[in-house]
């Protein structure tokens, strides 16, 4: 079967518009995905990220600050990697264009926007929409799943996902537009790191009923652009305590202020017949946990290299990281677009939407000192 090349503009040529570059730049590193991405446009109001892309990408012919310019040039599908605040304007112009679009959680700033989002999605079927999340790739994160589907952990009483980073204990780093509420949403390091915690237990069937959130906001001023403190208004740290309908319990948490984890993903499931725990901070690491009535409880560590969704070039015993998780959700991604059902799909806009009404009922469960439906 020839692959198929879909040409895409990038709207954002921050830091992910920079990883989907990289990512793009090494698609021999695949094999047999049956689409293949070709930058040729970069849509960023800033003319360092242009010029970045200019340079480094060769594909690229447009590089533009204007959106209407971008879409109307000759690319079949775009990647948004802006500021949460501009979501909601910019995904609609890109389905109402009727360009396919691969978008950055949280999907909307606030749960209006996502509903908006999911509306305007709705009534254009033709546009493929993915939303972003990579951790669910790593090589144990997709054995883990396995085991869920394939009925081994038994029942499954207790999820606990993380999404952990610790640089914001300096209290010198820098203001940034994720610490603004303007710009970043209320919902603070919910709306920035959350979508990562919910996307493989919403994709399991585990979908919250309710929660108990306890939300902080440590730090709260940081040095702005001349040096003098500036309001950093936004949660730095939540916990989210849910049950599903079925009773199982849900801790999801998403911290910016985790001494000592720089950007540590974690899933543990725990099960009648058997549990498992993974964390990115050892990338390799399985730990399993299989239950026999009368038999010692032991943990057992699995090394694990790289038997991933998509087959690579790299030899099996090496190590996966997180830009091999980048390459991977997109290999997902080109797949759909090619047509085609990948081994486990990028995050949905119905999960995304699921996450906003997640993270709405926390706010108000924090305002509340509530238990609050979701
Ligand atoms: N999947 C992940 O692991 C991951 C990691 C970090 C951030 N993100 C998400 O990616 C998105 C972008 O985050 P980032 O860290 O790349 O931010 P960033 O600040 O590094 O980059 C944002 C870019 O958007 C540009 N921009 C601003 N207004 C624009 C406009 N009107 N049109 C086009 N470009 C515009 C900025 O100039 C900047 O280059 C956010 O939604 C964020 O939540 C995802």
């Amino acid at each position: 079967m020839p692959v198929q090349a879909f040409k895409f503009g990038v709207i954002g040529g921050g830091l992910m518009g920079k990883e989907f570059a990289s990512a793009a730049a090494r698609w021999f590193h695949l094999e047999g995905v049956p689409a293949r991405p070709i930058i040729t446009a970069i849509c960023d109001p800033a003319p360092a990220a242009r010029e970045w892309f200019q340079q480094n990408v060769p594909t690229v012919t447009l590089a533009t600050d204007d959106l209407a310019t971008l879409l109307s040039s000759d690319i079949d599908a775009v990647y948004v990697a802006v500021p949460h605040h501009l979501h909601l304007p910019i995904y609609r112009q890109v389905i109402e264009a009727g360009k396919h679009l691969f978008a950055e959680k949280p999907f909307g700033i606030d749960l209006e926007s996502a509903e908006e989002i999911t509306k305007i999605s709705a009534a254009h079927p033709e546009v493929k929409i993915g939303i972003s999340s990579e951790f669910p790739f790593y090589p144990a994160v997709q054995r883990i799943i396995h085991h869920v589907e394939a009925g081994k952990f038994g029942e499954i009483f207790e999820i606990r996902a993380a999404f952990n980073h610790c640089s914001d204990l300096d209290p010198n780093k820098p203001i940034n537009w994720k610490r603004q509420i303007a710009f970043n949403g209320e919902y603070g390091c919910m709306g920035d790191l959350g979508l990562h915690v919910c996307h493989v237990p919403f994709r399991l069937g585990f979908h919250p009923a309710n929660v108990r959130a306890a939300l902080s906001n440590i730090v709260k001023t940081r040095p702005g652009p001349n040096g003098e403190p500036v309001l950093c208004e936004t949660w730095d740290n939540a916990t989210l305590l849910c049950q599903t309908e079925a009773g199982t319990t849900m801790l999801l948490e998403t911290k910016r202020i985790s001494p000592g984890d720089t950007n540590s993903w974690k899933l543990e499931i725990y099960g009648t017949k058997m549990s498992a725990q993974f964390s990115t901070a050892q990338p390799k690491t399985l730990r399993t946990l299989r239950y026999q009535s009368g038999q010692p409880q032991e943990w057992r560590e699995e090394s694990l290299g790289q038997p991933h969704a998509f087959k690579s070039i790299t030899g099996h015993i090496f190590e996966f990281g997180f830009s091999d998780a980048i390459v991977q959700m997109w290999a997902a991604y080109l797949t759909e677009l090619a047509g085609e059902t990948p081994p486990f799909r990028v995050a949905t806009p119905a999960e995304a939407l699921l996450s906003h009404r997640l993270f709405t009922a926390a706010l108000r469960s924090q305002t509340n000192g509530t238990t609050e439906p979701v």
